[in-house]
Order: C-alpha cells, then sequence, then structure tokens
C-alpha cells in the first residue's frame, strides 16, 4: 500500500540519548539495535532517528559536515545499513533526518564557499554585501539569538544563518545545490531508508528582496516565521524534489513547518500537489507563550485548554479530505507533556494516558517520541548545567546582557520549556544511570529514574507504556481511527477534551479530563444515547457515562 503511513505509528529517536552500547557516554546505532526488540514490543512501525550524520555537533548534529557518512560516536555506515537490515526485518521502517535548510560551517562545500566569490562552491550559501556603514545586510535575527548574519574577513561579506553561526543557510536558488540535496536523498533510500523528517523545510525558500522586518524596537534583531517561513518558491522546490527523488520510492516523508498554517499545510500535503505527506505544525505547540515577546518562548503564558481544543480541532478540520495531520505532543525540541500542561507526580499516569487518548484518538499519523510511553519528566537542573545552545544563547541575551527577564523567571521558563527536558537519557532500568550507559553519560539524567523506567513499565499491566501499546494496535485495527471524520464536542468547557469520530457505520467519543477536578458525566452524555462498547480507558472501572470523569480520567468509546 502506497499511503502506509496512514495508519503507522512514528517513534522517534534521539540517539545521543537512546541508548549507549560501548560505554563512551553517548548513544550510538548499536545500541538502537539492541533495543529494536523493545520499539517491535510496543508495536511502532517507524523510526525516525534524529540526525547521526558526521556533524561537530554545534545544535546537537541538526550541523551536518558530511551527508554520507555516520558521525563517529554514532557508528559507521556499516552500522546504518545492519540498523536498516534489521528494522527491515522487525517490519519496522526507518526514517531519517534531512537537514538541507542549512549545513555546518565544517561541511567542505562552506569550507570552499567562504574562500572567494569565484570558486565552484561560492553562490552555495547565501552571501550578501555589508550596508555602507559596515553594518549587516538586515535586521534579521537567528532562532538562537542575535543576528542571522556573520561577518566572513576572507570574503568582505556576511552570511545568513537562521541558526547558530556555524549553521551557515544554503541557496536554494542554486540549482546545483538542489541537485546536491536530491543526490544525497537518493544516496540514503539506495541503502534502503524508508523516507525523511525534512528538518524546518519551509524555511529552504528566502525572500530575495531581502529587506528589513518591520521594527517594532529599534537595534532589535527578528526572528519570525513570517519571515523566515513560506519563501516564493518553497512549493516549486518541493514538487521539484518529489519529482526528483519521492516519487519513485515507497517512502513517507514528514516536513517541520514552524510558522505554518493548516492553509499552508493544504498546499504542502494535498497529494494532488505532490509534495509532502504531512508537516509538523508548531501552532498547539506556542499557545503557552505570550505573542511577539522579546522574550520569545521564554514568555510563559498560563496553559488554556480551550486555546489547544480550539487549534488541534482547526488543523483535524481544515485538513480534512484534503491533506494529512502529523500528531505530535513530544519531540526533541519540546518539553515533556505531562510536566509542561499536566500532573507529573500524584496522576502521572493518568495524566499521560490521558494525553495520549486524546491525541492518539485524532487523525492523521501519530508520533511518540522517546520516553514519552513510559511517561518521563521534565529536569529541574541548575542553569549552568544545560547543554543546548538555545538555552545558553538565551540566557546570554536576554538575561545577562538584555535583562528584560529576571534570571529566576528564566530559571522557571528553562524548567518548563527547554528542549533539555527531552534530551536526557532514556530510562531504561533503575540500575546506575538508568542502564543508558556504563560509561559517564553526555548529560545528566532525570532523578526520577529509579521511579520511571522501561523495566517496571513492562513488570505492570497498567504501566503508561502497555497502554501506548493498546493505542497502536487500535491504529493497526480500527479503521475509524484512520479514516473517520472529527467533531469536536464541548469547545467551551475549561476542563475537557471531547471529540466524536464517526464513519458510515461507528461513531465513537474520545474524551479526556485533563484536570484534577473531578467532572460530572452529564455534559458528554446528551452526544451519547447509549454505549455500546469502551474500547480503551485508564480507569478500569469505566463501563459507560454514569459516574463523573476523575482527574485525568479519559477513554474511547464506541457510542449510539
Ligand atoms: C529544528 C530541529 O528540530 C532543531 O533541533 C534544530 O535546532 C533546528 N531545526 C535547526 O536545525
Amino acid at each position: 500500500m502506497r499511503d502506509w503511513w496512514k495508519n503507522s505509528v512514528v517513534y522517534q529517536i534521539y540517539p545521543r540519548s537512546f541508548k549507549d552500547s560501548n560505554g563512551d557516554g553517548f548513544g550510538d546505532l548499536r545500541g538502537v539495535i539492541e533495543k529494536l526488540d523493545y520499539l517491535k514490543e510496543l508495536g511502532i512501525d517507524v523510526i525516525w532517528l534524529s540526525p547521526v550524520f558526521d556533524s561537530p555537533q554545534d545544535d546537537n548534529g541538526y550541523d551536518i559536515r558530511d551527508y554520507r557518512s555516520i558521525y563517529e560516536k554514532f557508528g559507521t555506515n556499516e552500522d546504518m545499513e545492519e540498523l536498516i537490515r534489521q528494522a527491515h526485518e522487525r517490519k519496522i521502517k526507518v526514517v531519517l533526518d534531512l537537514v538541507v535548510n542549512h549545513t555546518s560551517d565544517e561541511h567542505a562545500w562552506f569550507v570552499e564557499s567562504r574562500k572567494s566569490k569565484d570558486n565552484k562552491y561560492s553562490d552555495y550559501y547565501i552571501w550578501k554585501d555589508p550596508k555602507a556603514d559596515g553594518s549587516e545586510p538586515n535586521n534579521w535575527g537567528s532562532s538562537f539569538c542575535g543576528s542571522a548574519w556573520e561577518y566572513c574577513e576572507e570574503r568582505g561579506q556576511y552570511y545568513l544563518h537562521f541558526y547558530s553561526k556555524k549553521q551557515p543557510d544554503l541557496n536554494w536558488e542554486n540549482e546545483t545545490v538542489r541537485k546536491e540535496v536530491y543526490d544525497l536523498m537518493k544516496f540514503w533510500m539506495e541503502k534502503g531508508a524508508d523516507g525523511w523528517r525534512m528538518d524546518v523545510i519551509a524555511s529552504i525558500s528566502k525572500d530575495q528582496n531581502f529587506s528589513d522586518y518591520e521594527e517594532t524596537e529599534p537595534g532589535r534583531k527578528y526572528y519570525t516565521g513570517k519571515y523566515h517561513s513560506n519563501g516564493p518558491r518553497l512549493h516549486e522546490f518541493i514538487q521539484e524534489m518529489n519529482q526528483e527523488v519521492l516519487s519513485k520510492y515507497n517512502c513517507m516523508t514528514v516536513g517541520e513547518a514552524p510558522g505554518s498554517t493548516p492553509e499552508v499545510a493544504r498546499l504542502f500535503t494535498d497529494p494532488k500537489r505532490k509534495e509532502l505527506n504531512m508537516i509538523f505544525t508548531f501552532e498547539h505547540m506556542n499557545i503557552d507563550r505570550i505573542p511577539g515577546s522579546v522574550n520569545r518562548k521564554w514568555a510563559l503564558k498560563p496553559f488554556d485548554l480551550r486555546e489547544l481544543k480550539r487549534v488541534m480541532s482547526n488543523w483535524q478540520d481544515k485538513l480534512s479530505g484534503q491533506g494529512w495531520n502529523a500528531l505530535y505532543f513530544e519531540n526533541h525540541d519540546q518539553p515533556r507533556i505531562i510536566s509542561r500542561w499536566g500532573n507529573d507526580t500524584t496522576y502521572r499516569r493518568e495524566c499521560a494516558k490521558a494525553y495520549a487518548t486524546v491525541l492518539h484518538g485524532m487523525q492523521g499519523t501519530p508520533y511518540v517520541y522517546q520516553g514519552e510511553e513510559i511517561g518521563m519528566t521534565n529536569v529541574h537542573f541548575p542553569l549552568d548545567e544545560y547543554e543546548d545552545i538555545e538555552v545558553r544563547n538565551a540566557y546570554k541575551e536576554l538575561v545577562e546582557n538584555g535583562k528584560s527577564i529576571s534570571e529566576e523567571e528564566f530559571k522557571k521558563a528553562v524548567w518548563n520549556k527547554s528542549r533539555d527536558n527531552a534530551r536526557t537519557p532514556m530510562q531504561w532500568d533503575d540500575s546506575e544511570n538508568a542502564g543508558f550507559t556504563t560509561g559517564k553519560p553526555w548529560f545528566a539524567l532525570s532523578d526520577r529514574y529509579r521511579e520511571i523506567n522501561v523495566k517496571e513499565a513492562l513488570a505492570d499491566k497498567d504501566s503508561i507504556f502497555y497502554y501506548y501499546k493498546k493505542l497502536i494496535e487500535m491504529r493497526h485495527q480500527e479503521p475509524l481511527l484512520t479514516e473517520g471524520s472529527y467533531e469536536l464536542i464541548l469547545a467551551e468547557e475549561e476542563h475537557i477534551f471531547a471529540y466524536l469520530r464517526k464513519t458510515a457505520d461507528e461513531c465513537w467519543m474520545v474524551a479526556a479530563n485533563l484536570s484534577e477536578e473531578t467532572i460530572p458525566a452529564e455534559i458528554l452524555k446528551s452526544y451519547a444515547k447509549g454505549v455500546q462498547e469502551v474500547k480503551i480507558a485508564n480507569y478500569a472501572e469505566r463501563k459507560d457515562l454514569t459516574e463523573a470523569l476523575r482527574p485525568y480520567e479519559a477513554f474511547m468509546m464506541k457510542i449510539q
């Protein structure tokens, strides 16, 4: 089946933190191979590996030095081939991370490009002359703070970098660059890769006017989805990539698309347009930040369930029949959902299952991020122990230099939102370093690993793990989950996320109480004449709609 990704569940692996097989404290491909049986037990169909290619690791591998070799700490190209082979033996597909908005500044193309204005690689990147006073070509900012331009003495020009200065943006206007990208994609697809997650793919086409962003504050460097995404030739480039590469393989694609609306998502994912299968939206992930604040994601806004329901339901409605959703709450850039918007102590289990119910009940392809299936939590480290370049740069710009946010407030935001929350090593068991490594881990573990780990989860029939396993099985067995229509109910209710899924012959109610209150079930009753079957529930007692919904109670039921 060509649309196999429609009833698949994808498991994201952040390889440096998944499993270390050789005791150097850094996860690797052999570690992933060791854990394939675990993933088979969970029942997922696809693994997506965050980048494993050669890299100086300025942004943990999202800065690639050589697209055709595996980074030595992850292993070798042979290990990668073996991983693909062993995954395929278990009927698990392997999706790789395509990072082609930018490369590392240590990539051979950039090393040459920076040397002069007239060599073969000169136009592989985006170079601009300084303004008359020697300053940057415009006021664009980097996602990791500061200017998006870096001056290069050798060329007497600036180069553009939407991320760190070690991540220069490629010039997609250059046809040769595009061809290089298509070639490297084919290289891995010929080795058996089953598709691509495409890093910030919505940013590859730049507005060639390179004009200033509208200035609201003098001197501020701006980073916004509005300018950094959805440039004029984006869809033309993606269609070309589809024609040159994707259409030739039975593969899966998911594009990361910050700043995109459901309308843009349709352009990407309407099958008639021959672009991508689905995209990752950021809209639901941005509901807890104050829009437009200088402090960006660190400006916390209280969680409002009604806003989450509005955004996610809008994506369900707008893409229905015209595209496809990628469903996620967690990944390597997002904190743990139960710590962020739920309860990771008293109701940790119930809460993890409730969020899973809401997500896996929707139309689209669900993504599970490593550790989500055992209810891993955020961590609370002292600020100087954070590894992530995003946190380190933001601290310098906003706390040390700018003082636009106090150290205390910043710490609170980091504990809540930092990407490092998701990057602590996977918790396999209760032994030293949670069974992740026999050496010194590259990054600290959560101090809760003795309580929260895979060994404990596998030994307990009522664990979060088995709940996920059941949700994944249901995705395979119940066509309604893939095909059924979606209808939000109780849109303005503050505690409950509930919706109906319908096909010609069946109707299901999916409901989750995402609060610690007890909520009378009456509010749901008017939507069901009767309950035919409880498909899944996180409180075993749930049989119908008589009893009130307990804290973080969730279920899916077939109704009349
Ligand atoms: C998105 C990736 O998910 C993130 O981890 C990375 O820092 C940026 N793109 C830049 O590649």
